[in-house]
């Protein structure tokens, strides 16, 4: 792609949205975004004449305009260029834009979310999403698993039935999709290595500052692959989607002001791992009194353990009584699981979330059974482990978890261009 330093010296025509402007006596200056850049435009009255200025003049935020002009270095902007303006020809008026550059609150700003997405820090928020993606796809694809998609509309309800969203499938019952990981499963089986990426949702009454009710997941499955190979693939991915963002994000995260010093240790592999069994007694250890054996971890919890390192830490094997039905035993121990949690640095908590599954018929049934799923619905899903099953493997990464935490942003509702929230379906 031929980028601002590659038209030097040339005539240009952009469309463009005007961020802001300043004028004074002969000269005006017009801050202009094309939905890549933001950059600024010169506009001599002397250069362009008397009716070009005035257009220049009247603009108001978020018109739209087409704008011919040369571009030429300035070592002052962000850029690096601007645009010594030679016309100006208004394509769409806007008048009285809600969002002014003064402060707003979030509601407001949220309200606005459809008008918010034009701002700078959103837009570098965005382009990071982006690079996450593209970067997941590239290491994947590299690393030769095959991208399958699972269903949005199923019968199944892989992390427990309590946050479903329900609907009606014609005369049927259905939800949408919390997880794809039993469909990955059939797909490793035929496939070996495959992941998916893809809307997920759960009815969660949680209004937390890392809750969405719909969130993208990818969702790596491997045959003939243990827990500890799982963790290792876990581990270079996740180190592989910094990686990238540092390399070919900089300007956004400057934009954000997030440290690179801080996000190049993200890097550095192999990160620690503790098991929940170590976690809890560390908490103890240091003063968290509400916590026992067999409790869930609360976020308090999770950043305590994740400060202990510099780097994220896998939370290994939690007990069996609070993890989903699918996941295998401890071969040493009945009351834990081969599971383990990524927790991210800094607070931002779980990132992904992992285990190796059950592949042996009679505890897969009993499993099920015990969990009060329907055994018809999991025909298929048995079918699995009675036709040539092998130890597997997999794991969930949440997108908009990891955005938050690479970008530095406070609160998920920004990793998403349209959040839905607890309390909010509304852009
Ligand atoms: O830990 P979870 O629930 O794991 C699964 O769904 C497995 N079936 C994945 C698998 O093994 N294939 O979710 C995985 C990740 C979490 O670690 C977190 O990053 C994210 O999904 N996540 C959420 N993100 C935003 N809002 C929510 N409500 C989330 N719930 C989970
Ligand atoms: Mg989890």
């Amino acid at each position: 792609m031929k980028q601002a330093k590659d038209y030097v010296g040339k005539e240009v025509r952009i469309g463009a949205w005007v961020t802001n402007k300043r004028s004074s006596g002969k000269i005006a200056f017009i801050q202009l975004r094309d939905g890549d850049y933001y950059f600024q435009g010169i506009v001599v009255k002397n250069d362009v004449g008397e009716e070009v200025f005035q257009i220049a003049k009247s603009l108001t935020q978020e018109t739209s305009i087409f704008v011919d002009g040369v571009v030429q270095e300035d070592t002052r902007s962000a850029l690096g260029y601007e645009l010594l303006v030679k016309n100006i020809e208004v394509v769409g008026e806007s008048h009285d834009y809600p969002i002014t550059p003064k402060e707003h609150g979030t509601e407001f700003l949220m309200d606005h979310r459809h008008l918010w997405l034009r701002s700078t820090k959103q837009h570098a928020i965005m382009k990071i999403r982006n690079e996450i993606i593209r970067a997941t796809y590239e290491f994947f694809n590299k690393e030769g698993f095959l991208k399958i998609d699972p269903p949005i509309l199923t019968s199944s309800s892989p992390e427990g039935t309590t946050e479903l969203f329900h609907t009606k499938y014609f005369d049927e019952d259905a939800f949408l999709t919390q997880s794809g990981q039993l469909y990955m499963e059939a797909g490793a089986m035929a496939f070996g290595k495959v992941f998916s990426f893809g809307p997920t949702f759960r009815a969660e009454k949680s209004k937390t500052r890392r809750h969405l009710i719909e969130f993208w997941m990818i969702e790596p499955e491997m045959a003939f692959t243990s827990q500890d190979e799982s963790l290792v693939v876990q581990e270079n991915y996740v180190s592989y989607l910094v990686q990238s963002v540092l390399d070919n994000c900089g300007d956004y995260l400057d934009t954000l002001g997030r440290d690179k010093e801080v996000l190049k240790k993200y890097t550095q592999l192999p990160y620690d791992r503790i098991s929940y069994d170590d976690a809890i007694q560390l908490l103890q250890d240091n003063g968290f009194e509400d916590i026992q054996w067999g409790d869930d971890f609360g976020s308090p919890h999770e950043t305590f353990i994740a400060n202990q390192s510099e780097k994220p830490v896998f939370i290994l094997n939690y007990p069996k009584a609070i993890k989903p039905f699918y996941m295998k035993n401890h071969p040493e121990r009945e009351d834990v699981v081969l599971c383990a949690d990524l927790i991210a640095p800094e607070g931002y908590g779980e990132i992904i979330g992992g285990s190796e599954r059950i592949y042996d018929y009679e505890q897969m049934r009993s499993q099920i059974e015990k969990f009060g799923l329907s055994l018809e619905d999991y025909q298929w899903y048995l079918d699995l482990s009675r036709y040539g099953s092998v130890p597997h493997s997999g794991f969930g990464l949440g997108l908009e978890r990891t955005v938050t935490w690479i970008t530095g942003t406070e609160h998920i509702r920004e990793a998403i261009p349209f959040p839905r929230l607890l309390n909010r379906i509304y852009p």
